[in-house]
């Protein structure tokens, strides 16, 4: 188990939803399918491994991977067709579904968390910055619902959707990049972590890059940023 589970043992959207009477039922959909993996992945784990501190830890993991395929889409899909082309419009135009289903799936991330505990030896540390991170997606969810969002102005709404999603993909930064380079030193740093860490950075990069280059070329439809249901 790694330091930290031991530490704690001590474009417009069209899925507005609002106005389109099929869209509702498919975000449903998707948030009912990322909560259903999220949970078999951590089920199929626990069985194997077992329900103690190991075990979840592992699930913890496994779940933490699903979570980070869903978030990623929301965080870089709307970068990503800007520079890829209108191949990757429609994933940017699902960005609000991604995201609410990697709140979805979060959940189970953080019931294994509760679990771990309840079942760890000794409960010291309580990781702030960790449960910062899930605040942040469930703000984001409550706020991606368009009554709840019109309390904010639409400038405040893109500080609050911004800063939160650059906080959550710090936090899979902190998870995949700076606590296994802790664990085990810069010349035994896991290969199964790098897929994840290019994703993460190259989104970063992506996002960055459709930051600077706005704004952009005329004519040309651009998809909202992520978690956006306008
Ligand atoms: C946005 C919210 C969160 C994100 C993005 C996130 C991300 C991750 C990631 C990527 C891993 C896998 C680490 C690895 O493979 O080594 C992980 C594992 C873990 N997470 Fe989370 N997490 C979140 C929320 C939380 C919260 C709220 C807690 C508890 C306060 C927590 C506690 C843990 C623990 C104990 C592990 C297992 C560490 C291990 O032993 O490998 N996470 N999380």
């Amino acid at each position: 188990m790694t330091a930290r589970a031991s530490e704690l043992s001590g474009s417009p959207n069209r899925l507005a939803g609002a106005r389109s009477i099929g869209a509702l039922p498919v975000v449903g959909c998707w948030i009912a399918a990322a909560f259903v993996v999220s949970l078999a992945l951590a089920a199929l784990v626990l069985a194997i491994a077992g329900v103690g501190e190991h075990g979840t830890a592992l699930a913890l993991r496994a779940t933490a991977r699903w979570c980070f395929l869903l978030f990623w889409p929301a965080y870089a899909g709307s970068a990503l067709a800007r520079f890829c082309g209108p191949r990757f419009a429609g994933l940017a135009r699902q960005g609000r579904a991604f995201g609410l289903a990697f709140a979805a799936a979060l959940a189970v991330h953080v019931g294994l968390v509760l679990w771990l505990m309840a079942v760890a030896a000794d409960q010291r540390t309580p990781m702030l910055l960790f449960w910062a991170g899930a605040a942040c997606a469930y703000t984001l969810a409550l706020f991606s619902l368009p009554r709840v969002r019109g309390w904010l102005g639409p400038r405040a709404w893109r500080v609050l959707s911004e800063g939160a999603m650059q906080y959550i993909a710090l936090v899979f930064a902190v998870d995949f990049i700076v606590e296994p380079l802790q664990a085990n030193g810069p010349g035994k740093y896991p290969l199964t972590y790098l897929p994840f860490v290019v994703m993460l950075v190259g989104g970063a990069l992506l996002r960055l890059a459709a930051q600077i280059r706005r704004p952009r070329m005329a004519g040309q439809a651009v998809p909202q940023p992520h978690w956006h249901s306008r």
